[in-house]
């Protein structure tokens, strides 16, 4: 299209000189410019019946919220998309399926709407690709929500589902995808596997005797959910993230010649976000968690590890590492004092990693609860190879909000992806907002029936925190001895 040889600036005089050849002879109109935008980059959500809270698809939808399009496109909410460059950080690969607009797009949406939102002639309208509606290859496993969830009322809905993939042999996992059952109040899904691991005596642990590990623990076993806040909730069981799904979210494929190991003794954990449209209740009739596996044994292992301080005792299946909660710190602590609005907790991990035994970093996202503000991730290099940063930030997300978390995978070929050896330091930065003038903290005490803030410390409650690196790795597929 001509405005994409254009520099913005000139195209925007191009535009209103009105000599701009077959296009160009007046305003940005919604047929000629605006739909292909507008429908690309935002109706995967904004459409009829989906999450937001209106559809944005025709002329006369966009034309009624053309102000409210334009202020959330200059504050940057609009779409959600939580990865930023700051001068802090700037990670050296762009992200794939970047659903941000570019200057010239949102110069050509200022126009539309300072021109008076002109629909154009249809006739000519420009080629409209709408979102893509991807599906996995292969749906292997499918899991169902075995119950139906009503939601209502305005409080938002946290639960954790407990759900059997069924396998008879250990499989790898290549693909995921979430299909919403009611994309009116689903607001994000994050799954795990629960992994079975051993008994007292070191041996393995059958899925019945992880079951009932999991009724010790939280009173439900397979086809259960229980009550859960950012996080599976589980003291003696071992979950690994297998997904983390926000709406317009895509089908989740593991790089290429990699899985992510699944036992075949694994139960798998949707950990569900409803928020409900205070219109009136609304009824999930089966949200699906669809794997796609691999045929054979992979060459590589993809997984995503969590860094941080979701434990006070901190393993890493390759080693032990070493978790400094804040420099010159052994003994970890983590506590946000009422109050304090710009707190930080800074904390390193080490990698101890047998020679060879490199991680690729594939993808990167970052958690923290209603407090958190801005986290950032920085990998530094105890020995950079030539042509290596001995430092770089991996990501940053400077506007924090509890209700887009999503993973960020990089666009970039492997060979081009971060790598961390033995030795190198994970850096997690995590700068805390405990005041009134955070308003998803005033909103998180509301809940509670509090007025003033409270000390923060760790937990997986409304009113704890984290500090948690999500790091999709990709290594070879031999056995850690
Ligand atoms: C990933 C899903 C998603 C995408 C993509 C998306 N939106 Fe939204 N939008 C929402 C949701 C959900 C809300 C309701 C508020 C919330 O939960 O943050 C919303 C709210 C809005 C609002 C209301 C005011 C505000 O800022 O909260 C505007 C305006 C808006 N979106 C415009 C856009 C435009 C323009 C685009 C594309 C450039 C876009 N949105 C892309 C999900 C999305």
């Amino acid at each position: 299209m001509l405005r994409d040889l254009v520099h913005p600036l000139l195209w925007s005089s191009v535009l209103w000189s009105g000599c701009g050849g077959p296009e160009g002879s007046g305003p940005p109109t919604w047929h000629g410019d605006v739909a292909p935008i507008v429908i690309e980059r935002c109706s995967g959500c904004h459409n009829t019946g989906g999450i937001a809270p209106f559809p944005l698809e025709t002329h006369a939808q966009a034309s009624d919220f053309a102000d409210a399009i334009l202020g959330s496109i200059e504050d940057g909410s609009m779409p959600p998309f939580l990865a930023q460059e700051t001068d802090a950080c700037r990670p050296r690969l762009p992200w794939a399926h970047d659903l941000r607009l570019s200057e010239s797009d949102k110069q050509l949406l200022r126009g539309w709407v300072e021109a008076g939102t002109p629909e154009g002639d249809p006739a000519t309208a420009s080629p409209v690709d709408p979102p893509e509606q991807l599906q996995l290859e292969r749906a292997d496993v499918v899991l169902t929500l075995p119950e139906p969830v009503t939601v209502e009322g305005t409080a938002d809905v946290h639960t954790c589902v407990v759900l059997d993939p069924g396998l008879l042999e250990d499989s790898f996992v290549t693909g995921r995808q979430i299909v919403a059952g009611n994309p009116k109040v689903l607001h994000h899904v994050v799954s795990y596997t629960l992994l079975p691991g051993v008994d007292e005596e070191g041996q393995p642990r059958s899925k019945e005797q992880l079951e009932a590990a999991l009724i010790a623990e939280r009173g439900v076993g397979i086809g259960g959910s229980y009550d859960c806040f950012g996080g599976p909730g589980l003291e003696t069981i071992e979950a690994e993230m297998l997904d983390a799904w926000a709406p317009g979210g895509r089908p989740n494929l593991a790089p290429p010649n990699s899985g992510q190991p699944l036992s075949k003794d694994a139960l798998v954990l949707l950990d569900i976000h409803y928020h409900p449209t205070g219109l009136g209740p609304e009824t999930d009739a089966g949200t699906t968690l669809s794997l796609m596996l691999a045929d054979a044994p992979p060459e590589l292992i993809s997984q995503t590890i969590l860094l941080g301080n979701f434990s006070e005792r901190f393993e890493s299946p390759f080693g032990i590492g070493d978790l400094l909660m804040q420099p010159g710190e052994r003994e970890p602590s983590f506590s946000i004092p009422a109050g304090a609005q710009e707190h930080v907790e800074e904390m390193t991990w080490e990698w101890i990693l047998l020679p060879g035994f490199d991680l690729s970093v594939y993808g990167m996202g970052t958690h923290m609860h209603y407090v958190g503000r801005d986290m950032s991730v920085t990998l530094e290099r105890a020995a950079p190879l030539p042509g290596e940063p001995g430092s770089e930030c991996l990501i940053q997300t400077p506007a924090w909000d509890f209700n887009w978390q999503r993973g960020y995978e990089y666009d970039a070929p492997f060979e081009e992806l971060p790598v961390m050896r033995n030795g190198d330091v994970v850096r997690m930065r995590c700068v805390f907002d405990n005041s009134m003038s955070n308003g998803f903290v005033v909103d998180a005490l509301s809940e509670q029936g509090l007025s003033e803030p409270v000390e923060v410390g760790l937990g997986e409650d409304t009113l704890d925190e984290m500090c948690l690196a999500a790091i999709a790795i990709v290594y070879p597929n031999f056995p850690v001895p």
